[in-house]
């Protein structure tokens, strides 16, 4: 009897493209990320329908045990002095964790405990990171190139925006040519 050899999905590691047949696709543009970015005035005036990251996944199995695999593809670009970023959350199961890898471009990766404490990894074609359980993330694109992560999570993770409701404790901008972190009142 022959054993059939199935042909997995495949992932272009220099960009984060999936080749699969079926790839779930969600665009994230300026105007739903409301109170994300502290320029008001600088969110306000882009364009709407301005793409600030775009999210590709498998489809996967569903559960208990079982994993979901993505892409996120983090436009480079500001809103006033504050680099792109992704809205960043909480898993609904806090205590569920995620691993990142870095892909191309360069960025950080913002991580906040339950405590309001944060740190920041840097991000760069190569990079691992291990985001335990009850810990925050969010992606910031600090370079001029799509930054690109891929992700593995548990498909019961869930995610909690509304934990975050005053923010993250750090906000990453350009200042004098240079980027900056810094500390947020009330973060
Ligand atoms: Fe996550």
């Amino acid at each position: 009897m022959k054993i059939p050899v199935n042909m997995p999905p495949g992932v272009a590691f220099l960009n984060g493209h999936f080749t699969a047949e079926n790839i779930i696709t969600k665009v994230t543009n300026s105007s739903s990320l409301v109170g994300v970015f502290h320029d008001e005035a600088s969110w306000q005036a882009l364009p709407s329908n301005t793409v600030i990251y775009q999210v590709e996944m498998l489809s996967s199995a569903q559960g208990e045990g079982e994993l979901f695999v993505g892409t996120t593809h983090l436009n480079p670009g500001r809103v006033g002095d504050e680099f792109y970023m992704t809205r960043g959350h909480f898993h609904q199961r806090r205590e569920q964790g995620e691993v990142y890898f870095g892909l191309c471009g360069n960025g950080l990766l913002l991580l906040q405990n339950e405590q309001g404490e944060a740190h920041l990894e840097q991000v760069s074609p190569g990079s691992v990171h291990i985001i335990p359980g009850f810990t925050a993330h969010r992606l910031i694109n600090t370079g001029t190139e799509i930054l690109s992560a891929l992700a593995v999570w548990p498909s019961v993770a869930g995610h909690d925006y509304a934990a975050l409701e005053k923010g993250f404790a750090i906000r990453v901008v350009e200042q004098d040519g240079k980027i900056q972190a810094k500390e947020v009142q009330n973060g």
